[in-house]
């Protein structure tokens, strides 16, 4: 496993604060984390909760405790976690590709790589502790010259590909209400209040 740190933005509304993923700890304990990610201590091999098949350990159970319910409480987790997010950035850039408003700005887009990018993205925004990898929305979005109809319409398909998957119109509020939080820094503005 590859030595990774969370990506810091404020759309990370759960943070999970992971210092470190190592090789090493990993053979040991069979988790992906050296540093309990509730308190950057060292971790105790014993105390470990799996989740969508990783291994994250920590240094009490209290630690894991904490963790668990914030996993398990998240958006990420009420929406059916990977599968259901996955699904749902698959048939959200379908309608995006067919959206005239927008498709154009993804012409040159390698798509394979856009949907593994934004279902880690939407993921780690929901709750998921995977952590992002990728370009902050600020800089990913720079020199496309966004307009708010521009990152409206994205919303709005998005808005839709919920609808279409039936989830609950509490949990699409809620998701949307996340995607809100990234307009300012999509849209290269300064921050609004
Ligand atoms: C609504 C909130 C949005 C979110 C959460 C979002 C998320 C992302 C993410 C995670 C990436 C990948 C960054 C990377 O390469 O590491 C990305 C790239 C991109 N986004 Fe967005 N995006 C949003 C809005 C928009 C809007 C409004 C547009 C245009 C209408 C747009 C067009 C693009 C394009 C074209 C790329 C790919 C650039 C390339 O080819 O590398 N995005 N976005």
């Amino acid at each position: 496993m590859k030595k990774t740190s969370a990506l810091l933005t404020p759309l990370i509304l759960v943070s999970f604060a992971f210092t470190g993923f190592a090789a090493d700890d990993e053979k040991k304990t069979g988790a992906v984390n050296e540093k309990c990610p509730m308190t950057g201590k060292a971790i105790n091999p014993e105390c470990t909760f799996d989740f969508e098949e990783v291994t994250y350990a920590f240094c009490s159970g209290k630690c894991r405790g904490e963790f668990k319910g914030k996993v398990t409480d998240s958006l990420y987790s009420q929406l059916g976690g990977k599968a259901a997010i996955d699904a749902a950035v698959d048939l959200f850039y379908t309608k995006v590709l067919a959206d005239k408003r927008v498709n154009f700005f993804f012409e040159d887009t390698n798509m394979k790589r856009q949907h593994n990018k934004q279902k880690q993205f939407l993921s780690a925004a929901l709750g998921s502790p995977v952590p992002y990898e990728g370009m902050d929305m600020r800089k990913g979005h720079a020199n496309m010259d966004l307009k708010e109809e521009h990152f409206n319409a994205i919303a709005e398909n998005l808005q839709a590909t919920l609808e279409e998957l039936k989830i609950k119109p509490e949990l699409i509020a809620k998701v949307m209400a996340v995607v809100a939080t990234t307009k300012d820094d999509v849209l290269n503005r300064p921050k609004s209040k």
